[in-house]
């Protein structure tokens, strides 16, 4: 009796050797028991949609999308859900049984369910301050609303860029845009979604906007606490976390789509912490 090919996915961006998509993918196929095997492909910088069509037609289900490719990933599917419309961005693809080119984004869904469910935080009827205006933000920004948060006040540098997200998801629920100097105010939940802590830096927040009962969130993370999560810290709030739990939940999502089977999130989010404090 021949044996059954295992099921391929991917994730693909450049650089790719840093995911830990590989790992995630891999312990929740172990636990889910699903056929399936989950490489990291590096597409060159001008040849992501050559990639990703031989991927598809060797037979490939499915692939994640990472920096620098979701846009691309965007303009390449031939259907998208509302999600990854208003996101302007896709992580993930699959082909129907039809053979058409499904994009979704999971990224903003994986960030409310790490909040909400992993951290028990609420965000319903709360005032919620988010830091940055650029693509991280916007693929958050539906999911975020659809909490019917009290409401949403985007803060940025450059305060155009706040003004045109601000304006895209206005039918969502409240929101507005701010610059840093002018935000007023205490806010309950305040999300950094800014690249600053990429450089160990931190958005310039005015005082008064967190206070002991505010929670905060990094959508990045690190081994260490970032540069947001200290500074928080020394503020007295009453939380702070990092978003390893968001990417974890985000793959969880197109896992979901791709297998039809919803993984055991906090048994993997343990691991990866675990390894990635041990590194
Ligand atoms: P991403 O895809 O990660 O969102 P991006 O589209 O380049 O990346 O957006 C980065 C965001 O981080 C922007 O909102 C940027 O502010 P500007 O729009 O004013 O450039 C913000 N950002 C980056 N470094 C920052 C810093 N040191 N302080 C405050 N905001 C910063």
């Amino acid at each position: 009796m021949s044996e059954q090919p295992l099921d391929r996915y991917a994730v693909i961006g450049n650089p790719v050797g840093h995911s830990k998509s590989p790992t995630i993918h891999a312990a929740f196929a172990e636990q889910t028991v699903q056929a399936m095997t989950y490489e990291a492909l590096l597409a060159p910088l001008d040849g992501f949609k050559d990639v990703v069509s031989s991927f598809f037609q060797n037979g490939g289900k499915g692939l994640n999308i990472t920096v620098p490719f979701k846009l691309e990933a965007w303009q390449m599917a031939e259907r998208r859900t509302e999600r990854a419309e208003l996101a302007g961005a896709v992580n993930t693809l699959w082909r129907s049984d039809e053979g058409c080119l499904w994009g979704d984004t999971t990224d903003g869904v994986g960030m409310v369910t790490d909040i909400t469910s992993n951290h028990g935080i609420t965000i319903t009827g709360k005032r919620v301050l988010i830091l940055g205006a650029g693509g991280a933000v916007r693929g958050v920004l539906q999911p975020l609303l659809e909490q019917n948060p009290d409401r949403v006040v985007i803060a940025n540098r450059t305060l155009s860029k706040a003004e045109t997200l601000a304006d895209l998801f206005r039918s969502f629920g409240t929101i507005e845009a701010s610059s840093f100097e002018t935000l007023l105010g205490e806010f309950d939940l305040v999300i950094n979604g800014t690249s600053a802590s990429l450089q160990g830096d931190l958005p310039p927040i005015p005082e008064g906007v967190i206070s002991r009962d505010s929670r905060v969130y990094d959508m990045m993370y690190s081994a260490e606490k970032t540069a947001f999560m200290q500074w928080a810290e020394s503020q007295g709030v009453a939380l702070a976390v990092d978003g390893l739990g968001m990417l974890v939940e985000q793959a969880a999502e197109s896992f979901a789509i791709w297998r039809g089977v919803r993984p055991e999130t906090g048994p993997v989010i343990r691991q990866v912490r675990a390894a990635m404090v041990a590194a």
